[in-house]
């Protein structure tokens, strides 16, 4: 198995280190009084804040706990009256890692990540062991080309996926973009990309193979634009020197808004990709990153 692509420890925010964030702990305050009545609780082994509104975070993996990369499952904490404050949320490890990792929005006023947002190394949150979804290998008819299509948090699948050496078993090129309105956001999928590329055995799987695309839209960084956009203009195939899409070799995976999910799905169907699901493989699929 590939060597775990840990964090940087150094990094971390451990309960040790005072931050204003842990000062502000309102959620986890008693995680060790709680964590006791806590149904499927797992610990928290590292915590990386990526910028206010964005931050990643891994726990211990329950020992039962098996899935396909690509897949969600809910997890969350016990709200003020104990009750279980549970969300979806795409599991961003590979399925070989011996731990779990999660990216998650920071939503000032929401109900679950206004509390879970401010979690650190030792507490406990709740991670309910029924994996789904569709953005699997699985749901795919085999190809050559892999597109993978994320904007904002919808990253946190394909960083499951393209540390998964699966899918460079099955394709030969893996394309992963991923927009965001402004640089910090693309600060978790540069370093996931960095360490593939820096690990000595995924480097030697993923290596040539996979390309990665990051672009913004509303701060200036090297590529800018929707991807909606630069594909409907021709510019992200000739930026990559790929011809067009192709439903003969071409699969493509999309995780984003609601909005970009059905601008995106109207794009590649117009290119004669048809919808594939877990029961009926097909040519693309797509899951929403988020409901709002
Ligand atoms: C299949 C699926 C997988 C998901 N995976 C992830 C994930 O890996 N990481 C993650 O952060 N969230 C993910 N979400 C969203 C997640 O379930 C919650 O909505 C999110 O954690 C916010 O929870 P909340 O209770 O704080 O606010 P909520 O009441 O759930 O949301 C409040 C509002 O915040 C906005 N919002 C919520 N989530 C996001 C987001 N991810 N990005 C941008 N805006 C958002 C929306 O406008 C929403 O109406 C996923 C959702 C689905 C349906
Ligand atoms: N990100 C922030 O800094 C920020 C700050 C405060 C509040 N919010 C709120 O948080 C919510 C989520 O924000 P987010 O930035 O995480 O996600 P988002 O609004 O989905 O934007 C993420 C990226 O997807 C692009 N995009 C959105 N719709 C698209 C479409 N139909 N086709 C192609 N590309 C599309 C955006 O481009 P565009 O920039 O062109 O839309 C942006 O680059 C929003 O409701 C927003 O109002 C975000």
């Amino acid at each position: 198995m590939p060597k775990d692509l840990r964090y940087d420890r150094t990094e971390d925010q451990s309960p040790t280190k005072a931050s204003p964030m842990n000062q502000q702990i309102a959620p986890m305050t008693g995680a060790e009084t709680k964590a006791a009545r806590l149904p499927d609780a797992q610990t928290v082994t590292a915590v990386k804040h990526w910028n206010d509104r964005l931050f990643s975070f891994r726990v211990t993996r329950p020992a039962s706990l098996r899935f396909r990369s690509g897949e969600f499952l809910m997890i969350g904490v016990l709200d003020d009256t104990a009750r279980p404050l549970l969300r979806a949320y795409s599991l961003a490890s590979p399925s070989w890692d011996d731990e779990l990792e999660f990216y998650s929005i920071k939503v000032q006023d929401g109900p679950l990540t206004s509390r879970l947002q401010h979690i650190s190394v030792g507490d406990q949150i709740i991670i309910r062991p029924k994996p789904v979804g569709s953005l699997v290998i699985d749901a795919l008819l085999p190809g050559k080309r892999l597109y993978l299509f994320a904007t904002g948090t919808g990253i946190a699948p394909f960083a499951s996926l393209v540390r998964d050496p699966d899918v460079y078993q099955k394709f030969d090129q893996v394309i992963l973009t991923h927009t965001t309105r402004t640089a910090s956001a693309l600060g978790y999928s540069k370093k996931l990309v960095a360490d593939i590329l820096s690990d000595e055995t995924l480097s030697e799987i993923a290596g040539g193979k996979l390309w990665y695309y990051p672009t913004t839209t509303r701060e200036e960084t090297p590529k800018m634009g929707r991807i909606t956009d630069l594909i409907t203009s021709g510019e992200l195939f000739r930026d990559l020197d790929l011809p067009p899409f192709d439903s003969t070799t071409d699969r493509v995976m999309i995780c984003g808004s609601m909005g970009l999910n059905t601008d995106l799905k109207k794009i590649i169907e117009a290119a004669g990709l048809r919808e594939g699901s877990n029961s009926e493989p097909g040519e693309y699929v797509l899951e929403k990153a988020f409901v709002g």
